[in-house]
């Protein structure tokens, strides 16, 4: 350990062409601290408005939770996206696609391009009769269709909802039907690690329990065969053929909602997690610009999907809204072989390449060979976001990946908070493998003990957001209650993070996890009441606990102990089925690692389920069991120790 360096100083020819050095982040973040209104009115100064705002914050975190920024400002996101970049960089590429297959071809398309394709595309939502204020879902593979109907929406004023194009038929069933949506964008099949996804049979499945969807508009993108249902469903090549492409953009309120995203939260269903539009694209993009150093001349590239947060952020709206050149990849990183990220930088001559620790972790284990069969010369930064990158994965990404040449910034942030919150400038902070660094502009985070006290110095406890910042979600989509709730009433007057984080005596942040009921699996968040909810729609299940142990590959694995009805008997077989049951009801990224026989759950004398017992013996720490004296029956557990299952 000793001889391992734990800080990496900004490398000097970083510094030298950083938007940003140490001094100017001091003075900017002690502004954004001292005079949020000052700080932010300027920096919105960077958007085209249709009408200014008239007051920049008006945010409350206490008893029914308001958080409005610019009120009174009207903005259009895609006309600050697309059509304002037009005249100074209109032939400048602004998605480069590069498909599943490698030997299949790629496509650039220009500012000028895609704006058009959207006013297009906005006109066909228009004809299918979506409005201002209409929810439409979107359940596409990683094709820029994808990044199409999302802005098209937000020319128009429509609400997007993106469901991951992993997720079950029950899943997008139950994300439609949660916000209204009656319409559908979808495609008949995607593509993954050469493996077929079938959207459009799930949609169908979906569908049969959405009656109000009135319209789906299907992209052909593999050309599988699929029905097509006569009076509901189109053909996007079809509906695009003959439209117009002049469409204003729509004026939209500073507050008015941009989208919907679910996620998954320590009770019950998926929340729609809801932003709205001026604040959020501020947020997007000048975390965007500054925490990856943005230049004309990049080609940037974040390996997430646009079913995910970061796929929203830091994929479309961030860097478009910065005019920059963003890389879409249907792939995996795995395949054809572990060698592919590393062939497609250098094809593209990517310079600025973000990614998840679990594909470092992957990729690690593949060894240095399909790393150093390319030349990544192009790179001059890296990045990290999900999950907490340990210190081992973040070495070898620093010094294999970037040869010891690129900073990594590691991004703290969530589907919540909209942008990134805790992050390194490449250009301003020193480094230290594991930790996401300092706060960045606006963001006032504050270490909180059970109690809620905060606490000083260098401390761990709980993470909390003292006061508000533009990006940061508005409302559970139809449920405010539910919002304010599950963030404000923990540690009443503060954003509750719901993360785990210690602060270094350097006020160095250090996230440890979750510390309510989420798990994060290969940084993808799964609530274990959704796995128990779905282990328990069984019929041949009478109870379940879910609970994350660490998984070496995945970060956390899912670890679920499944008591049966009384007269069924455990086998292998059974426990397969349950397996492809959870996969079924949810989507691959929920399926169970481990599932344990309990003949008993251990339960307080009032029926709680004790989930710290069961996280100590899923991580194999039975030394540290503490008191059991208060369960109604220790016996069950002896029994749970002694048949624990073996992961990783
Ligand atoms: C975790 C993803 C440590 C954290 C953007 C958070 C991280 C949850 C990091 C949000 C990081 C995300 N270091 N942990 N750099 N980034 N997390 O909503 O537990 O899918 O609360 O947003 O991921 O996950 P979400």
């Amino acid at each position: 350990m000793s001889d391992l360096k734990t800080v990496y100083p900004v490398p000097e020819a970083f510094a030298r062409d950083a938007l940003i050095d140490k001094a100017r982040y001091d003075e900017m973040y002690a502004r954004s601290i001292n005079d949020p209104d000052g700080f932010w009115a300027e920096q919105a100064q960077t958007l085209d408005w249709i009408k200014p705002w008239d007051r920049v914050k008006n945010t409350d975190f206490t008893g029914d939770v308001s958080i409005r920024w610019f009120e009174g400002g009207q903005i259009n996101i895609a006309q600050n996206c697309l059509d304002r970049h037009e005249a100074t960089r209109g032939s400048k590429t602004a998605i480069i696609w590069e498909p599943d297959d490698p030997k299949a071809p790629g496509r650039r398309i220009s500012y000028s391009e895609l704006a058009a394709e959207v006013r297009r595309f906005a006109n066909v939502l228009k004809a299918q009769g979506v409005a201002k204020g209409d929810r439409v879902t979107i359940y596409l593979p990683m094709i820029p269709e994808a990044a199409v109907a999302m802005l098209a929406c937000a020319r128009i004023g429509a609400v997007h909802s993106v469901v991951f194009a992993g997720f079950s038929p029950d899943s997008l069933s139950g994300r439609i039907t949660d916000c209204g949506s009656t319409v559908l964008i979808t495609a008949d099949e995607g593509l993954r690690g050469g493996r077929k996804v079938p959207l459009k049979v799930n949609a169908d499945k979906a569908l049969d329990h959405c009656p109000d969807v009135t319209a789906v508009v299907v992209v052909r993108h593999t050309g599988g065969d699929i029905a097509m249902k006569d009076g509901r469903d189109i053909w996007w090549h079809e509906a695009m053929a003959d439209v117009s492409d002049d469409c204003p953009a729509e004026p939209m309120d500073a507050e008015d909602p941009l989208f919907i995203l679910y996620t998954s939260g320590s009770t019950g269903k998926p929340k729609g997690v809801l932003h709205t539009t001026a604040g959020y694209l501020l947020y997007a993009a000048l975390t965007h610009k500054y925490v990856f150093d943005i230049k004309d001349d990049d080609v940037y590239w974040c390996t997430a999907d646009v079913g995910w947060v970061t796929g929203h952020s830091y994929i479309l709206y961030g860097p478009l809204a910065n005019g920059a050149t963003t890389l879409m990849f249907e792939g995996v990183p795995t395949w054809p072989d572990a060698g592919r990220h590393w062939e497609v930088v250098d094809k593209y001559g990517v310079t600025i390449y973000y990614t998840a620790p679990t594909a470092i972790r992957a990729l690690m284990r593949e060894g240095e060979a399909p790393v150093k069969r390319s030349s990544r010369k192009s790179l001059r930064l890296l990045g990290s976001v999900g999950e907490p990158i340990n210190p081992e994965a973040w070495r070898w990404y620093y010094d294999v990946v970037g040869d010891g040449r690129c900073p990594i910034t590691d991004t703290w942030w969530q589907t919540e908070t909209g942008g990134l919150m805790i992050a390194p400038l490449p250009g301003a902070t020193d480094l230290k493998p594991g930790s996401a660094t300092l706060p960045l502009f606006g963001v006032k985070p504050v270490i909180v003990d059970n109690e809620g006290q905060p606490l000083e110095g260098a401390c761990e406890g709980n993470l909390c957001i003292a006061d508000s910042w533009p990006g940061q979600m508005r409302s559970v989509y139809g449920d405010h209650e539910r919002f304010a709730q599950t963030y404000f009433s923990t540690f009443p007057g503060m954003y509750f993070t719901g993360d785990g984080c210690r602060r270094d005596e350097d006020g160095y942040y250090w996230i440890t996890g979750r510390v309510d009921d989420v798990i994060n699996v290969s940084g993808h968040r799964m609530g274990t009441a959704e796995v128990e909810s779905a282990l328990v729609a069984h019929p041949k299940v009478a109870e379940a606990a879910v609970v994350g142990y660490p998984h070496e590959l995945k970060g956390q694995g899912i670890y679920a102990y499944v008591t049966l009805k009384s007269g069924e008997t455990p086998s292998e077989a059974l426990r397969k089925e349950l397996v492809a049951w959870v996969r079924n009801e949810i989507g691959p990224i929920a399926t169970p690692d481990l599932i344990q026989w309990a003949p008993g759950l251990p339960k307080t004398r009032s029926g709680k389920i004790m989930r710290r017992i069961l996280r100590k013996i899923a991580a194999n720490e039975h030394e540290g069991l503490g008191d059991t004296s208060t369960l109604a029956d220790p016996s069950v557990v002896e029994d749970l120790v002694g048949n624990r299952m073996n992961g990783n």
